[in-house]
This record gives structure tokens, C-alpha cells and sequence, in this order.
């Protein structure tokens, strides 16, 4: 491992619990080499294991992967299929190596689209991983965060017709245990490669208080290097919650000395 990986691990206790990643440029870093779109979505799979590797190394709780948006429907036929069909074949590939290292896979959006083949995988996988208490992965498939927003009222709607909730209980904790990726809670910190500096209908509300990391490294190119800069430069970021600095810098101390006391 190298120094600023190491480095990285010193600081454990500060780094995110939950990484959320835009993972995007694939199609740019294909073109750029002459090659077809779906060879740059091939590429791509290897940062995913990079990623995953690093995030269980270094013990984060959560890590949320955008494979697919709602709004990629829009892209040519072959170019979806052939993402459909990467998709299925990394499930296929990769679940076991998953499962023995203690991850737990977990799709987020509307599979509803996907086909029975698809769908049926996806059960299965998350399935095989269910018992594992490790890293937990979020993979973003058909997801949208209007449509989770969406759902998330229509949900509770239902359970103001049928009697079992109160209009007037509706609060924000009440949105949150509906929003489809709520079991892995607020965002830390976001990362979106391939330069763009936009959200492009990400999971829009658990990212209220997230930090926001900008990449200009094209997806399949993004390593552990790139993304322990990343943990790097959100372990410098002071979170402030609304607070003033001054306030959250004494909360931090008086939180150390209690930990000094605790030990
Ligand atoms: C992101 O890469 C992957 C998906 C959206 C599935 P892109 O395919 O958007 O790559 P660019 O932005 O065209 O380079
Ligand atoms: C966002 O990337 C979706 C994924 C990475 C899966 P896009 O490439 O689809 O985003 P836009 O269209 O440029 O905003
Ligand atoms: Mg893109």
C-alpha cells in the first residue's frame, strides 16, 4: 500500500461512513481511444473492484455506485442493451467474490424495467450477500432521485387512505423511512468523475449535507489513488451543519476530551 494510502488510514475515525460515486466519463474514455462506448463501460467495471477493494479496506460502513439513471433510457438501444447485459454478467461474475468478502450488495431503484432474467439475478445476489455484516454496496440500477422522492410520497399516501397514518404525521422522518435507499442513510461525501459538475438526478435527498468531490479523471482511469484523494480532501473539509466554525471546532474538542477521559 502506498504512503498516501497509509496516511489515509491514520485518519480513520474522520473518514465518511457513506461514499456515494457519479461514475461517469466512461463513454469519452472509449471515444478517446477509438473504441466503441460499451468498451469504455467494460473499462469501467475494473475501477468499480478499485473502489470496492479500497472502501473495505479501509472499513467504510456504505458505498453507493450510479450505474444506470432513470434518464439513461434515452441513450441509443445497443448502447442500453449492452449496459443491461454488463450488468448481468458482472452479477454473475462478481457475487461470490462479494460474498466471501463479507460485502453486502444491495440494488437501489426501480427494477421494475429490468427483465425477469435480470430482476431474478439481482434477487439472487443480494440474497447470497444478505447475511454479511461487512461493507455495504449500493449499486444505483434504474434510479432516480425524483422517482425515489416520488415513491417515497406515494408510499405514504397509501397509508393515509388506509387509516394507518395521520396527514399530519408526515415529517421528514417519516419521508425517510420511505425513500428506497434510506437503509444506507445520509450521504458523507459524493464524488462525481468525468468532470462534469452536476448531480444529474442522484439520490437528491440523502445528499442534503453532503461534501461535493468534482473529478476531471474519466471513470475507468479512477484508482485508489484517485479515490484516496478524494477521502483526503473531504478529511480537510470542516462540516458545519448550519453551525458556526466556532461552534463545531469546541464541539470537537470537548468530543476528544471526552474520548481522552473514556480511555
Ligand atoms: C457513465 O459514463 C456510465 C453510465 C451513464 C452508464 P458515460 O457513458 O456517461 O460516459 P460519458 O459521459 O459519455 O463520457
Ligand atoms: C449520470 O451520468 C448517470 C450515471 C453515472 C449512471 P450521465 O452521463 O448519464 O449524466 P448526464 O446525462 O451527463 O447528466
Ligand atoms: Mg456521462
Amino acid at each position: 500500500m502506498s504512503s498516501s494510502l497509509e496516511q489515509i488510514k491514520a485518519v480513520k475515525d474522520a473518514l465518511p461512513q457513506h461514499v456515494a460515486i457519479i461514475m461517469d466519463g466512461n463513454g469519452r474514455w472509449a471515444q478517446q481511444r477509438g473504441k466503441l462506448r460499451v468498451l469504455g463501460h467494460q473499462a469501467g467495471v475494473k475501477a468499480v473492484r478499485k473502489v470496492v477493494s479500497l472502501a473495505t479496506q479501509l472499513e467504510l460502513k456504505s458505498l453507493t455506485l450510479f450505474a444506470f439513471s432513470s434518464e439513461n433510457w434515452r441513450r441509443p438501444e445497443e448502447e442500453v442493451s449492452s449496459l443491461m447485459n454488463l450488468f448481468l454478467s458482472v452479477l454473475q461474475r462478481e457475487v461470490k467474490k462479494l460474498k466471501n468478502n463479507n460485502v453486502r450488495l444491495r440494488i437501489v431503484g426501480d427494477t421494475s424495467r429490468f427483465s425477469d432474467k435480470l430482476r431474478q439475478r439481482i434477487q439472487a445476489a443480494e440474497q447470497m450477500t444478505a447475511d454479511n455484516d461487512g461493507l455495504i454496496l449500493n449499486i444505483a440500477a434504474n434510479y432516480g432521485g425524483r422517482w425515489d422522492i416520488a415513491q417515497a410520497a406515494q408510499q405514504l399516501a397509501q397509508q393515509v387512505a388506509e387509516g394507518t397514518l395521520q396527514a399530519s404525521d408526515i415529517d421528514e422522518q417519516a419521508l425517510n423511512q420511505q425513500i428506497a435507499a434510506e437503509s444506507v442513510a445520509d450521504i458523507d461525501l459524493l464524488i462525481r468523475t468525468g468532470g462534469e459538475k452536476r448531480i444529474s438526478n442522484f439520490l437528491l435527498w440523502q445528499m442534503a449535507y453532503a461534501e461535493l468531490f468534482f473529478s476531471d479523471v474519466l471513470w475507468p482511469d479512477f484508482d485508489e489513488q484517485a479515490f484516496a484523494a478524494a477521502l483526503a480532501c473531504y478529511v480537510q473539509r470542516e462540516r458545519r451543519f448550519g453551525c458556526t466554525g466556532e461552534q463545531v471546532r469546541k464541539l470537537l474538542i470537548s468530543n476528544s476530551m471526552n474520548e481522552e477521559n473514556f480511555a
